[in-house]
């Protein structure tokens, strides 16, 4: 049994600790200075005294306590002290209150992004991270759904059905439809099972690609980010960009119609959810489909 050298001096004192000192090895490593002598004095004692079995792991010290840890796993941070499996394993179960570290997650999720939508992502990465400063937004999650907004955008249809299938998640047959829609659904719901993101981030990334009525503030901050980041170019953009750090909602209003022309001229039916995020904003929740 691995244990730290706080955990070490108290362990003649846990419940049944007899149990533990006839049947595991304990293997003691230091996690600050605490003088080695120390450490063996309190090793010879339990031999001693208790029949246990001791060893002393010589290893740089590693100076965080799991509580320390769990601690800054609920803030966004302590990922670096865990390996990737271990890490990916919190997430995916939810454990300790974890809010995921963007830089760790970006790491997790780089196997899934193609190389030419990687400065997309960071682009847009970076683009949410100052429109949540600018708009008091929580910038970690708008960080975390800008990390994993596209997660699933290189998988065929039929792989992130699959995935989806296999989290026990349901996708309509409208979004299966849709490509482009597809896969912002099945983007959140991998990343809600997977990553274990709140359902705030997860709703930013089901609507990032369409929007919809009655956008929270980051699901307004994450379609704006995938809008207007910095590797993208197109007329009508740099009015959209000015917009978005001084009026949200007339930067969404002129971006949604933009977006909206530019699929009629594509002669591609636009999803209905786009229209009713316009509306919302030019009608005050009236639809008009
Ligand atoms: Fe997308
Ligand atoms: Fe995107």
């Amino acid at each position: 049994m691995l244990c730290g050298e706080d955990m070490f001096f108290t362990l003649d004192r846990w419940y049944r600790s007899e149990f533990l000192f006839e049947n595991v090895s304990i293997a003691v490593f230091a996690r600050n200075d605490f003088s080695e002598e120390k450490l063996s004095r309190h090793a010879e004692t339990l031999r001693r005294e208790k029949g246990a079995t001791v060893r002393l792991i010589a290893t740089d010290p590693v100076v965080i306590s799991s509580t320390g840890l769990r601690e800054m796993l609920k803030n966004g941070a302590g990922g670096d002290y865990l390996s990737d499996g271990v890490y990916s394993y919190i997430l995916k179960n939810r454990l300790y209150g974890v809010r995921p570290q963007p830089d760790k997650l970006w790491r997790l999720v780089k196997p899934w992004i193609s190389e030419n939508r990687m400065l997309h992502v960071e682009g847009c990465r970076e683009e949410a991270v100052k429109l949540a400063r600018r708009w008091g937004a929580d910038v970690l999650d708008a960080e975390n759904a800008a990390v994993l907004h596209d997660l699933t955008k290189g998988m065929a249809p039929n792989e992130q059905l699959i995935l989806c299938k296999k989290y026990g998640k349901i996708i309509r047959n409208i979004e299966k439809e849709d490509h482009n829609v597809l896969h912002a659904f099945t983007g959140a719901e991998i990343a809600g099972a997977l990553f274990g993101v709140s359902d705030e981030v997860c709703s930013a990334i089901r609507w990032h690609t369409t929007g919809k009525a009655d956008m929270t503030l980051l699901e307004k901050i994450i379609w704006l980010a995938d809008y207007i980041e910095p590797s993208r170019s197109f007329p009508g953009i740099e009015e959209v960009r000015r917009l978005a750090y001084c009026d949200i909602d007339g930067a969404m209003t002129l971006a949604l119609r933009m977006s909206l022309d530019n699929l009629e001229r594509r002669g591609i039916k636009p999803y209905g959810a786009t229209f009713e995020a316009l509306a919302f904003l030019t009608d005050g929740g009236e639809k008009k489909i």
